[in-house]
């Protein structure tokens, strides 16, 4: 664990024999006994940025989950290894769209004559699959701080050439409901009735054609299990627990949750609201639990609660835990590439041009 002396030393031991040769990204969400080995830190937006901005690295250890270190993997040159510490670490939403499902839904959308008009668009919580496939068919990617540049990307500028004509334009978000619904809604000006659910359980995602037909923008049924849990009923309670409080909550929460708040954005934004927040403020910050612990920590000036007490740790970001960190570290020192994520070419390729028009985006 964190305060195991001898595990710290290793760790500090293995990082130093590597040398320049490694460089390891830690996500905001990971346990503080991993992330004091970061050399950066950051949003899944920023960490693309660094791993892409590393040329001279050999290894990447990316401390994260698995859709990250794909996208470092795609985002590297061949000749550079990503190492994800723990294969188990994963993530439930981008577990949620499925190539083959992802392909049916379009399959519906081609049938109806509605694909030619859809941008898709896929949150960075995805497989290198989904990315690859909205490269293929005119789309990009997205995460939590640019969110709303890419949709209005998709819907007035992109993709390059005449075969979406803009106007009638359509865009399919894939995986989270909730992020694709909060941007549209709250940051774009399109009503809750402009928005439908596919499900990719049920035929036809369980909507009519006419629905397909009028719907501006598409959400995938796909949600995070932790961001998912937050309610409107736990806004209520810690504005009555803790007066003049501001609620700050990430954008994967629901709608209801979102428009309750004072304020909402991606990991990184929510460091920097708390870093530039007066002495004396207090804050419930609804997000994953190692980040809001180590707010809460470094900002003993302020009161920072959690928003509510019930929900818990991601777990796949905490698979990631010291003992596969030194376990990793100490691997590639010996010259042992272990637990290496490698993306196809093909994939790649196509991830790639989707992953560009995001890191593009003005
Ligand atoms: P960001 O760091 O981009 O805000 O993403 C949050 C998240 O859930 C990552 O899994
Ligand atoms: Fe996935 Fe949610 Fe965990 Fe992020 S916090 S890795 S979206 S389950």
């Amino acid at each position: 664990s964190a305060s195991d002396p001898e595990l710290v030393a290793r760790a500090v031991r293995a990082k130093a024999a590597l040398g320049e040769r490694v460089f390891v990204l830690g996500h905001h969400y990971q346990r503080d006994e991993v992330i004091q080995f970061a050399d950066v830190t950051g949003d899944s937006f920023k960490l693309a940025r660094e791993a892409a901005a590393r040329p001279e690295a050999e290894y990447i250890v990316f401390c994260g989950v698995h859709f990250m270190a794909e996208s470092a993997d795609i985002l590297t040159g061949d000749d550079q290894r990503v190492v994800l510490p723990d294969l188990a670490a994963g993530c439930s939403m981008a577990d949620m769209a499925t190539f083959d499902q992802v392909e049916e839904a379009w399959e519906v959308l081609t049938d109806l004559g509605l694909a030619d008009i859809t941008v898709p668009v896929t949150y960075m919580n995805s497989s290198a699959d989904i990315k690859a496939f909205c490269g293929r068919n005119g789309g990009a990617v997205c995460t939590s701080s640019n969110a709303r540049r890419a949709l209005t990307w998709a819907f007035d500028q992109g993709p390059e050439g005449p075969e979406k004509a803009a106007g009638d334009r359509k865009v399919l978000f894939l995986p989270d409901q909730h992020l694709g619904r909060n941007t549209a809604v709250l940051e774009m000006g399109f009503s809750l009735d402009d928005c439908v659910v596919y499900n990719p359980h049920r035929p036809n995602g369980g909507l009519t054609d006419r629905q397909l037909k009028d719907a501006k923008v598409i959400l995938w049924r796909g949600h995070c299990s932790v961001h998912g849990r937050f309610s409107p009923e736990c806004v209520d309670e810690v504005r009555d627990r803790v007066p003049g409080v501001k609620v700050l909550v990430h954008p994967e929460c629901k709608h209801e949750v979102v428009t309750k708040a004072d304020h909402v954005g991606s990991t990184e934004y929510i460091i920097k609201m708390l870093d530039e927040a007066p002495a004396g403020s207090a804050w419930a910050v609804g997000t994953e639990l190692n980040l809001v612990k180590r707010l809460a920590a470094r900002h003993p000036d302020k009161t920072v609660t959690f928003l509510d007490r019930t929900v818990c740790y991601c777990s796949t970001m905490n698979r990631i835990d010291l003992p596969h960190l030194v376990w990793a570290l100490e691997s590639l020192a010996a010259g042992e590439v272990v637990n290496q994520i490698t993306v196809d070419p093909e994939t790649t390729r196509w991830a790639k041009i989707a992953l560009d028009r995001m890191l593009a985006l003005p």
